[in-house]
């Protein structure tokens, strides 16, 4: 949605930036964030949903549908303007070489619409800057490049051969630059989904926030959302969500796909309390082949609610303690998360006096196989989650900004103090697991729906 929203600037220039077009009269709107982000909030006067109400509701929805379609539509044309865009590049560079490989023959004509061109790709790299927000570091250099390039084509006086040379380099950097934003514009990853062969986090993107909860309540600060890592065949469009206005663990709901979760229109909510008391507590909780993995409230242990065949179970964590909670918020004291090579659990004990304390679950048996100790205070932790085998560890850098400040990998056993800003977009969160099949990172950011994508280290 952030890009989204910055492209769909691009595609009207004429538009004021801020506030967003109209997402629908009355109590749908939409804004953008501080940081560019999209976000999208439907009010209603009351939760519960009376029946007269839910005609407007529907009324509403149809009208987010068709905005949500325009916005694609816009993301769309915005990326058939950045290859038009590569293309005239890369016409003006051959223009170049052929003015260069005849200097006694090219003429003032093509110098002056050379000028012209130059003026128009800045004046475009200039609106793509503004809609940036100035927060790409990529764009502000290329930006300063057009601008020396415009220059340069000012004061050459003398068309001479070697200044020639100088811009047909420029533009060939120019180029590549160009290409490079695109790429990651098109595709964050660089690393093919369910491969390891990398050396970790490089940086994390820009939040995406798809939306308020689906209880469209601001104290619905305690929840999770994501998808199934590990689907079952057939279910891999699936998103799941969960929260409550208390660490309560209770009602779990499951969407077909991306849209319903937006639309909120879930295939099934699960009850945790009916018909049996299955609830938990704590709030971080993942899906894992059709299985929800979960804190269970009494007795502190942990549960998996099998959702094909709706049954829990759960069983004690040897030497899990109750009174070690992340920094946030109370009863996080079990934290599920799955990568690439399974699912585990975190959780600290009084043995380890509070330090961090990472297990491998083997799903078959539902018992731990192997443990590993780490270094860090669970209480100065924010939260969380598994990249490869390698534990990454979250705190609270101020109210804007989070930082991975910890990795563990478990293939070598070695403890690293790392820094990898990111944004957040509300001050506090209860849930950030990275989701192997898309290889996002999911959070929970008091009561929003926010995703980041993951750059690696590759070399
Ligand atoms: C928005 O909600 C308020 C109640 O909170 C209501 O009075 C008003 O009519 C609604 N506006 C529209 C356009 O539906
Ligand atoms: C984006 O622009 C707004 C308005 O100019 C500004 O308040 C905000 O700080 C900017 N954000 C970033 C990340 O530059
Ligand atoms: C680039 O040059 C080719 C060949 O002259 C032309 O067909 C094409 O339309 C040009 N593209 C743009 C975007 O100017
Ligand atoms: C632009 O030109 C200035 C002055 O010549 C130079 O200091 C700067 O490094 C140039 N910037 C880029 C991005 O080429
Ligand atoms: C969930 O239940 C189904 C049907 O009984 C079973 O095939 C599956 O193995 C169970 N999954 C887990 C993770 O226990």
């Amino acid at each position: 949605m952030y890009f989204l929203i910055l492209l769909a600037f691009f595609a009207s220039p004429a538009l004021a930036w801020l506030p967003l077009e109209d997402w629908g009269s009355g109590n749908v709107t939409g804004s953008v964030g501080e940081s560019g982000q999209c976000i999208c909030q439907v009010f209603l006067p009351d939760t519960t949903f009376p029946a007269d109400r839910v005609e407007s509701l529907q009324i509403s929805s149809n009208k987010l549908t068709v905005d949500v379609e325009l916005h694609i539509s816009k993301l769309i044309s915005f990326k058939g303007k950045v290859e038009i865009l590569l293309q005239e590049l890369s016409n003006l560079t051959i223009r170049l070489e052929v003015v260069e490989s005849g200097p006694d023959k090219y003429i003032k004509l093509d110098f002056e619409l050379l000028r012209i061109e130059l003026r128009e790709f800045e004046a475009l790299v200039t609106e793509l800057k503004t809609s940036l927000n100035s927060s790409s570091p990529a764009f502000d250099s290329l930006y300063n490049e057009i601008r020396n390039m415009s220059m340069i084509v000012d004061q050459l006086e003398s068309y001479d051969r070697s200044n020639l040379e100088v811009i047909r380099i420029e533009f060939t950097k120019l180029q590549k630059k160009l290409e490079k934003c695109r790429d990651e514009q098109d595709d964050f990853s660089n690393v093919q989904i369910g491969s390891c062969q990398h050396k970790g986090i490089l940086r994390v993107g820009k939040p995406v926030v798809s939306q308020l909860n689906a209880n469209l309540g601001t104290g619905y600060i305690y929840g999770g959302w994501g998808k199934d890592s590990h689907p079952l065949p057939g279910t891999e469009n699936r998103y799941w969500y969960s929260a409550a206005t208390t660490t309560v663990v209770r009602y779990m709901s499951v969407y077909s796909d991306y849209y319903k979760l937006i639309m909120r229109q879930a295939m099934k909510t699960y009850d945790l309390l009916s018909p049996k008391n299955w609830q938990g507590t704590g709030n971080n909780y993942i899906i894992r082949a059709n299985t929800f993995y979960y804190q269970y409230a009494s007795p502190f242990s942990m549960a998996k609610f099998n959702i094909t065949s709706q049954t829990a179970e759960y069983r004690a964590v040897s030497g899990a303690s109750s009174r070690f909670s992340y920094h946030y918020h109370a009863n996080q004291n079990l934290d599920f998360a799955a990568d690439e090579s399974g699912l585990w659990v975190t959780y600290a004990t009084e043995a380890s006096k509070g330090k961090l304390v990472l297990g491998k679950i083997d799903e078959a048996a539902f018992a731990l196989s192997e443990v590993w100790e780490t270094s860090i205070f669970k209480q100065s932790v924010t939260n969380a989650f598994m990249i490869c085998g390698v534990l990454y560890a979250t705190r609270s850098v101020d109210t804007k900004t989070e930082e991975i400040f910890y990795a563990y990998d478990t293939q070598t056993r070695q403890e690293n103090y790392v820094s990898l800003p990111f944004e957040k977009f509300q001050d506090s969160y209860v849930s950030l697991d990275y989701n192997p099949t898309d290889q996002k990172l999911y959070m929970y950011n008091n009561g929003y729906y926010v995703s980041y994508n993951v750059k690696f280290k590759t070399a």
